[in-house]
């Protein structure tokens, strides 16, 4: 039996976590090296069954899956449902090199590379924004009130400028200089727990919190300038600035700091956590004169788990 594949990257934010949730634009880049795969088989009944080893799930239906499976199970029967083959049977075996819960698109890729898998499997297509609504509705349970800028950059897989209910732009990437090193704590943090955390800190203190916001998406747009223009220095000073406006927000955790101050200790041009916080990863923007193994050492010292690169460019060859 034929299987179809469908496969999605990581993400991470740049800047405007948090402030995207209240309409301000956020900055997100896919993470190549890391990636979900859900591979789809046909199956004679018409019950869809998911194996998803990472989660320690095997075979299992929409009814015994785990709350963080069933809704890609969910998710499957709605691409089934959307073209008319409700009565198709599928086998779908999903993989990732995502950590979870880190704010690298974990959830996002996982629902993606699912709705790819099925439609290759129908013998489908949909465009990258289908694919990101649609992807939409497992994020809803994941993530509460999801801003939509994970399953965007994820669906698109190239750096995108985002603001939430408007058309998602991408961003040129003339130059190549801007290098990123992303050191994940370890410390798995619930996205919609922290996006809860803030929405109660906004009620009580409104003016203060909706000027954090605009700043932060002020950044993202001047970020955007800054990577179009190839100015690393000055978008390292606007990362210093934007986990500084985080940490002012409540979102940052020891682990954040003490990573974000080692990088730059250490040749980063700047650095910031990113995605809800709390835990989940900094990253840094390594300079052309830093040396990315020493920068490596150093953060690894420093507390985190695992540390990566990924280079700033526009989308992949199709
Ligand atoms: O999933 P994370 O940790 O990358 O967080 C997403 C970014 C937030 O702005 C905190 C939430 C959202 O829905 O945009």
């Amino acid at each position: 039996m034929t299987t179809a594949v469908g496969e999605a990257p990581g993400k991470i934010l740049l800047v405007g976590e948090h402030a995207v949730v209240y309409g301000h634009p956020a900055i997100a880049i896919p993470l190549r090296g890391i990636r979900a795969r859900a591979e789809v088989a046909f199956h004679r009944d018409s019950a869809i069954r998911m194996t998803a080893p990472d989660l320690g799930e095997f075979d299992v239906s929409m009814e015994q899956a785990s709350p963080r499976l069933s809704p890609l199970l969910g998710l499957a029967e709605s691409v089934r449902r959307y073209f008319g083959e409700e009565s198709q049977g599928l086998r779908i075996h999903l993989e990732s090199t995502i950590p979870i819960g880190r704010g690298m698109g974990s959830g996002a890729a996982a629902a993606i590379a699912t709705v790819r898998g099925v439609c290759a499997a129908l013998g489908r297509r949909l465009d990258a924004m289908q694919v990101a609504e649609l992807a939409m509705e497992s994020e809803k349970v994941f993530h509460g009130n999801p801003s939509g800028v994970d399953t965007a950059v994820v669906a698109r897989n190239e750096p995108i400028y985002f603001v939430k209910r408007k058309p998602i732009r991408g961003i040129e990437v003339k130059r190549s200089e801007f290098r990123f090193v992303i050191a994940d704590t370890g410390i798995e943090s619930p996205t919609a727990d922290v996006v809860e955390d803030v929405r109660i800190a906004r009620d009580a203190d409104r003016a203060r919190y909706d000027s954090f916001f605009w700043e932060l998406g002020s950044m993202a747009s001047v970020a955007r300038e800054m990577i179009r223009t190839g100015s690393p220095e000055e978008l390292g000073l606007c990362m210093n600035h934007a986990h500084a406006v985080l940490q002012n927000i409540g979102v940052s955790c020891a682990e954040l700091d003490h990573l974000v101050a080692a990088a730059v200790e250490h040749g980063a041009l700047g650095a910031k956590l990113s995605g809800a916080g709390r835990g989940g990863a900094v990253i840094a923007l390594v300079g052309a004169k830093a040396d990315p193994e020493a920068l490596d050492s150093a953060l690894r010292l420093a507390g985190a788990q695992s540390v990566f690169t990924t280079v700033l460019n526009g989308a992949p060859a199709p």
